[in-house]
């Protein structure tokens, strides 16, 4: 199968634009500490959001709050018109070691969310199929986790937020602890999936060039209370290549970004 008809499957399935989020008095506490105060955040549908700002600040918490996995004081989330619980979002973890089930082959964990969502095992292997195309992997999925390397095992983790074809995709730093090769990689991966699917994607990165790289919007959040320093887009074609790093627009907003932070973060 190739990428062009899983393509078309892929759109058949979603055929929308991934939802806008918007985010409205957001307030979270962990104890004492306030790290969100009336907090509004506008992330645009069908595009890659990249978040980027200080250690600390709060990006894997304003990640998790989003995509439910944590709870919070008050304010109100919607994607598009819905809530997170009409809405088909996958997850990927920074630390894929504890992300995947190690008891269960690799394509048992990319079918765990098919079989809780109560798809035959043909749809299942149909679905994981689908899923080796698009990533045109060689991995052998018969293996377990631990007998993977950390790129093959955060590929998995990919292809497991994925295989319920989501609406919105969260990824919380993917790269961080992988080679540069297998970061290389995934990432043209990831953005092959985002040129054929318009998911709405939110990420984050602690590394300015990888997050300009990726992104339509940089998200740029200032140290606590955190507060939105600024949203900075980029528009170069898709796909990015290495080519595309020492484009005049990418260092210019490269640059950018790299002010507002120091600004946000030596004030
Ligand atoms: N479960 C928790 N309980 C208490 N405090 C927490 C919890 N999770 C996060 N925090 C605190 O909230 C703040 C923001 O944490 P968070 O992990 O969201 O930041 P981050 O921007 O993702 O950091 P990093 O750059 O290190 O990944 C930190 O001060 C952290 O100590
Ligand atoms: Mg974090």
């Amino acid at each position: 199968m190739t990428i062009e008809t899983t393509n078309k499957k892929f759109s058949s399935q979603a055929n929308v634009i991934g939802p806008k989020i918007t985010v409205r008095g957001l307030t979270k506490r962990f104890g004492n500490e306030l790290l969100y105060s009336q907090f509004d955040l506008d992330i645009l549908g069908g595009a890659i959001t990249c978040i980027f700002g200080p250690n600390g600040c709060g990006k894997s918490t304003l990640l998790n709050v989003i995509a439910g996995l944590a709870p919070y004081d008050s304010g109100r989330i919607l994607f598009g018109e819905k809530t997170l619980k009409e809405t088909k979002v996958g997850y990927v973890f920074q630390n894929y070691r504890d992300a995947l089930f190690p008891w269960m082959r690799a394509v048992d964990n990319i079918k765990y969310p098919l079989k809780v969502a109560g798809l035959s095992k043909i749809q299942q292997k149909l679905r994981v199929e689908e899923l080796i195309a698009l990533f045109s992997t060689k991995i052998d999925l018969h293996r377990y986790p631990y007998e993977l390397s950390g790129g093959q095992q955060q590929l998995i983790s990919i292809m497991r937020a994925l295989a319920t074809g989501p609406e919105v995709l969260f990824l919380d730093e993917p790269f961080s602890a992988l080679d540069y090769e297998a970061t290389l990689t995934i990432r043209d991966k990831l953005q092959e999936v985002f040129q054929l699917s318009c998911l709405t994607t939110v990420m984050v990165s602690h590394d300015l060039e990888e997050a300009v790289y990726m992104a339509d919007k940089i998200l740029l959040l200032t140290k606590r209370p955190t507060r939105v320093a600024e949203i900075i887009d980029f528009y170069a074609e898709r796909p990015r290549t290495a080519a595309t790093l020492s484009e005049k627009e990418f260092i210019y907003t490269k640059a950018r970004c790299l002010d507002i932070f120091k600004r946000e973060v030596y004030k």
